[in-house]
């Protein structure tokens, strides 16, 4: 048996990163996964967001594993779609169990006041959109699931500065997040339906792996490249790593999303080797 073995998840920012690795994951321990992202660009952020074929990757690794997959480009910012698309594919897989509000931008560094609307949008609101899409059919034994960040616990991450309005936005987004799902999980849990939320530091996707975040941990250099950056990533982390890999994010999604946990909700879930606790004193 595997651990999520005959449940249905609905993952956000599936085509690539850490998206596509929790569906992956899921995969492998038995989940059928409905696969989802928008695959176009966003103007104000700075770097290149998925593709289709990125999300065709996605649907033929989950099918490698003998899951079925359902995989659709949309928007978490069109509630609409969202609903839509929730709806034709549980009716085909037969449920929803599992849902991964895992979608996200960074649009940092100088910028116009658009990139803190477009990051609260897609981070913040597309995880809500997310989430009240896939409501109405989650019952008792159900998980949720938010990606937040240490931004979200960590004050001057993103938004300072050099991060400009989509830092602000994204520290905002990602602090909200985490209240989202502190409130939420208190109103699922009558219904035994749980909701954590996972906070990674640096993570090894393309989202680090861009101009615009080489520009914020290297603000000393005009053009800094991921050598440059590759040093100056390990000052987030209390352990000594630059980042934590896409793996380790989704085997705790995985622990989230199976029964084992089926008393752990409200929780704030860091897999951050140590950022947060490096630099904020204990409080009860
Ligand atoms: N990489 C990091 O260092 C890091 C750290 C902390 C938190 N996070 C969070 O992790 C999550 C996943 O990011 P990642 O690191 O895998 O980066 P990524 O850029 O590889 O993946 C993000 C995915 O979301 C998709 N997406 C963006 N906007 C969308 C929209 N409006 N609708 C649907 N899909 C959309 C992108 O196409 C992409 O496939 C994000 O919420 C991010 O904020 C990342």
């Amino acid at each position: 048996m595997g651990r999520v073995e005959g449940k249905v998840a609905l993952i956000t920012g599936a085509a690539r990163g850490q998206g596509r690795s929790h569906a992956v994951r899921l995969a492998e321990e038995g989940a059928d996964i409905i696969a989802v992202d928008a695959c176009v660009d966003v103007a104000t952020n700075g770097y290149p967001l998925a593709t289709p074929d990125d999300l065709a990757e996605t649907a033929h690794r989950v099918e490698k594993t003998g899951r079925r997959v359902i995989a659709r480009q949309a928007d978490v910012r069109d509630a609409a779609a969202l609903r839509e698309l929730v709806a034709g594919a549980v009716s085909e897989l037969g449920g929803l169990h599992i849902v991964v509000a895992n979608a996200g931008i960074a649009p940092l560094g100088p910028g116009p006041v658009q990139a803190f609307a477009d990051v609260v949008d897609i981070n913040l609101g597309g995880t809500v959109n997310t989430v009240h899409a896939a409501l109405p059919y989650l019952e008792a034994g159900a998980s949720v699931i938010a990606t937040g960040s240490v931004a979200a616990f960590l004050p001057n991450t993103t938004d300072t500065n050099a991060g400009g309005p989509g830092g602000a936005g994204y520290g905002l987004a990602k602090r909200m997040v985490a209240q989202y799902i502190n409130d939420l999980a208190v109103q699922l849990a009558p219904q035994s339906i749980r909701a954590n939320a996972v906070h990674p530091a640096n993570c090894n996707t393309d989202m680090l792996q861009s101009d615009p975040m080489y520009r914020m941990f290297r603000p000393d250099l005009d053009q800094p490249t991921r050598e440059d950056a590759e040093p100056a990533f390990h000052a987030m982390q209390a352990m000594p790593i630059p980042y934590v890999e896409p793996l380790d994010v989704s085997n705790a999604v995985l622990f989230l999303a199976s029964d084992e946990s089926r008393y752990v909700t409200g929780l704030q879930l860091r897999v951050d080797a140590g950022a947060v606790v490096k630099v904020q004193p204990w409080k009860q």
